[in-house]
């Protein structure tokens, strides 16, 4: 992928965005984003098995006038102009797949200034459902608003705080060597330090960072794992942990891609002890 300037930059300056100005994108941004949407610049690990995503901005106009846009997000987004929505069919890996190319379109976006919020939750399905035409066999897995950012209102200070939005989960609790009672030491991981850090900081569904990688012990092999939630009250969350994983694989990738550090992306699960709430998806290994 092609970004203005470095992704890692861009990764650290991406945050969910809720509050927009009134005011339409120009028609240079507009044309931007349509090209972004083709998908022919985003290569996701997850593609041979991962259905056949489809991405469409929508425009505020196209909703029914009488209905605020506030309706079809209950609230939580203002004054956003346009939506990025998408639709994937099923498939093995559609929604790590999904996860991965949204969150690539979403760093594009912010290359270009514009704001936007992963939204997996508070929008509303049907309302969405019908501005891209939802065929019978798809599902939309997330969509975001995208526009001109402005200053946060109190709602969304409150949302923020709610999820603890600026705070992520310590090095130790996410990212695990040889195995998952071992940790990783920073300082002897050289450019890898930099590249799991860049999916330390990723976005994911109330802030959960369902993300757990497995490093191979002398071995520049990378195994990921997601944690389900057997709590009650979280596992509300459950749904959304292959698009959060995808994320992660998403800033892995274009990290190591800018770096020059070179590896390919295998479904080649480890006979390594883990939690029993862990779900691997998906391994790097470096060449
Ligand atoms: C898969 C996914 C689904 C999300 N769904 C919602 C949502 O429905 N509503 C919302 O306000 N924020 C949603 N978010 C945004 C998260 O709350 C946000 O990314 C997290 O709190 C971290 O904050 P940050 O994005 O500013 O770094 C979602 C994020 C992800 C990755």
């Amino acid at each position: 992928m092609q970004f203005s300037k470095s992704v890692i930059e861009v990764i650290k300056e991406r945050t969910s965005w809720r509050t927009f100005l009134n005011k339409a994108m120009g028609n240079n941004l507009r044309n931007d984003l349509e090209q972004i949407l083709e998908l022919n610049d985003i290569d996701s690990p997850f593609k041979t098995q991962g259905g056949n995503p489809r991405f469409q901005l929508i425009s505020i106009p196209d909703f029914n006038p009488e209905e605020n846009v506030k309706i079809g997000t209950y609230g939580f987004i203002k004054g956003a102009q346009e939506f990025i929505a998408g639709a994937t069919n099923i498939a093995e890996y559609n929604l790590e797949n999904y996860g991965y190319i949204f969150e690539a379109i979403i760093l594009a976006a912010t290359d270009l200034n514009l704001g936007t919020c992963w939204l997996g939750g508070t929008f509303n399905r049907s309302q969405f459902s019908d501005f891209i035409q939802l065929k019978s066999d798809e599902r939309i897995p997330a969509v975001s608003p995208v526009g001109y950012p402005t200053s946060r209102r109190l709602k969304e200070k409150f949302i923020r705080s709610i999820s603890k939005a600026k705070l992520r989960k310590p090095w130790e609790l996410v990212f695990f060597n040889g195995d998952f009672n071992s940790q990783i030491e920073q300082d002897e991981i050289g450019k890898y330090k930099t590249i799991l850090e860049m999916v330390r900081i990723g976005p994911s569904a109330g802030n959960k960072q369902p993300w757990r990688i497995l490093k191979e012990k002398e071995q520049n092999i990378f195994h990921f794992f997601v944690k389900f939630s057997d709590d009650k009250k979280l596992s509300s969350y459950n749904q959304f942990v292959r698009l959060d994983i995808g994320i992660a694989v998403c800033h892995f990738d274009l990290t190591a891609k800018e770096l020059g550090i070179k590896g390919k992306w295998e479904f080649k699960e480890p006979n390594i002890e883990r939690p029993k709430e862990l779900k691997y998806t998906i391994s790097w290994k470096g060449q």
